[in-house]
Parts: C-alpha cells; sequence; structure tokens
C-alpha cells in the first residue's frame, strides 16, 4: 500500500493514474479510522478504479485547542484497517506544513447561508476551516467522486456547494450514518467516552427515532420542547440544540411543507465530548 506524506508526490501520482484514464475516488479523514469510514472506502471501491484515503487532523476546523490535541491519532491503527479492505489504497497523510506552508489559517467562505446555521452557530470558523482543507485536497486529488457520511450533514451540504460554487469538477457522495449496535452514530470521538457513557449516549439516537415517529403528528414546536424536557431526564448528556430543519438549505422549519424533505438535528454533549446526529424525517 502506498502512503504519501508529500503534495508533490501526490499530484504526481495522480497525473499518472489520469493518463491511464483511471477514475479517483477520495474519502477524506482525520483518521482514527472506525467502520463508518471503512464503509466510505468500500464504497469508493466499489465505484472507482483507484481510491485515495486522506488522514490529515485539520487543525484550521478546531475552534477548541483542548479538542484539537485531544483528537485521536492513530496512523498505524489506520493503515492496518485499510490494508485489510485493500492493499491498492493510496493513503494520503501530510504533515500541517503540506497543506498550510507557514500559515495555518482558513480561507473565508460563503455557502449561501449554510454555514450560519446549526453548527455554524456553535464552532466559529469551523465550516471556514473544512472548506479550506477539502478545498485544497480536492484540488491535489483531482477525484471523480468523493465520498462523505451522512453524520455530518451540514459538511456534506456545505461540501456540495463549495464544489457548486468553485465550479469544482467532482461528484460528492452523501453516505449513510453508520451506527453502533446501541443505535449510536459512529465517530472518532465516541473512543473517548467511557463504556458507560458510551452506553448512555446511544440515548441520542432513541430520541431521534422518536422525533421521526412523532413528526407530522405533532408541531415542530411541541417536538422541540418534547426533546428539552427528555434530555432534562438525561443529565449525563447535555443537550447543545434540536432543530428540524429544510434538509437541502437546514433553515429551520417554519410550517411543515409535505413536498419538502425535512431532518431532525442534535448536537449534545457528554462530559466534555461533543457528539451529533441526524435522521431523515420524511
Ligand atoms: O469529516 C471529517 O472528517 C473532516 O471534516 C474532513 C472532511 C476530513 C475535513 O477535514
Amino acid at each position: 500500500m502506498q502512503i504519501l506524506k508529500e503534495k508533490e508526490a501526490l499530484k504526481k501520482k495522480v497525473r499518472a493514474l489520469k493518463n491511464d484514464q483511471k477514475s479517483i475516488g477520495f474519502v477524506p479523514t482525520m483518521g482514527a479510522l472506525h467502520e463508518g469510514h471503512l464503509s466510505l472506502i468500500k464504497q469508493a471501491l466499489s465505484t472507482c478504479d483507484k481510491v485515495v484515503v486522506s488522514i490529515f487532523v485539520n487543525p484550521t476546523q478546531f475552534e477548541n485547542q483542548d479538542d484539537l490535541q485531544k483528537y485521536p491519532r492513530t496512523l498505524d491503527e489506520d493503515v492496518e484497517q485499510i490494508k485489510k479492505i485493500s492493499e491498492e489504497v493510496i493513503v494520503f497523510s501530510p504533515p500541517a506544513s503540506e497543506m498550510y506552508g507557514d500559515t495555518v489559517s482558513s480561507e473565508e467562505f460563503s455557502f449561501d447561508g449554510l454555514e450560519h446555521q446549526m453548527e455554524g452557530r456553535f464552532r466559529q470558523g469551523h465550516f471556514n476551516g473544512v472548506g479550506t482543507i477539502v478545498k485544497r485536497l480536492f484540488e491535489m486529488v483531482e477525484p471523480d467522486k468523493a465520498f462523505f457520511g451522512e453524520k455530518d450533514y451540514q459538511q456534506l451540504q456545505i461540501i456540495k456547494k463549495l464544489v457548486e460554487k468553485h465550479g469544482l469538477d467532482v461528484e460528492v457522495i452523501g453516505c449513510p450514518i453508520f451506527r453502533e449496535t446501541s443505535g449510536l452514530a459512529r465517530s472518532s470521538r465516541n473512543e473517548r467516552l467511557s463504556p458507560k457513557e458510551r452506553q448512555t449516549a446511544a440515548f441520542i439516537y432513541e430520541i431521534l427515532q422518536q422525533v421521526k415517529e412523532e413528526f407530522g403528528t405533532k408541531s415542530a414546536k411541541e417536538i422541540s420542547t418534547w426533546v428539552t424536557e427528555k434530555f432534562k431526564s438525561q443529565p449525563s448528556l447535555v443537550l447543545e440544540y434540536f432543530e428540524i430543519a429544510n434538509a437541502d438549505d437546514l433553515v429551520s422549519i417554519q410550517e411543515e411543507d409535505k413536498s419538502k424533505k425535512y431532518r431532525a438535528f442534535i448536537a449534545a454533549y457528554s462530559g466534555d465530548i461533543r457528539l451529533i446526529d441526524n435522521i431523515a424525517l420524511n
């Protein structure tokens, strides 16, 4: 398996693949790979000739330095996991200087308002950091298809907008959320939960499932009040936000319009670990 650290080596490889008319699938990650990532890699392998997986903990998308420092870095284990699926994958694992040079800072993006919803309200500058790194990676990898999990649904919509606004020639594919047996959405942050916290965190998905059942029979306001009350009964999880929003522009629901698609979104803390999840409602 090839593990590249330098962008010039990656670009050279990409040029060779393009010359050979090979299609390139791309799975950007920050490492600490779990089954959710592996399912994206499998999907990429099943539809593209060659797959590039980037492993890079992107500093500019962390508004909280403590979170950045504690983010798990497990390159050797990640590589072993990928090898079990395929030895043919190219891993791109650059140091920050390859991606940012001497200045580790984000570019400013407008994502037509998507960036101001939900995560954008609580994570200042986060989507500028994501936009900066994903655009740079897309320019280096030149993928035909790029695969993103729906767990970060707002990120997925933002990447689609990035591609549209910057005329990037890549198909962005959203892949279903991968869940633990308990229902908890797979996330690299789950590794930092104690076994008990991990079990309790499954509550987030239980609530989302109940929201889905109630949607259409109760108003969004009633559902929202109910969710807030439910979280009060679970003090080890602190609700940051609950939203029902339009699945395309992520604007919070005003009045249900049956012709539109909606999703429910939750962000909650278990101790200092921030967890997010969402569900399609109709
Ligand atoms: O979803 C992630 O892991 C990151 O936000 C991404 C897309 C790899 C950019 O750093």
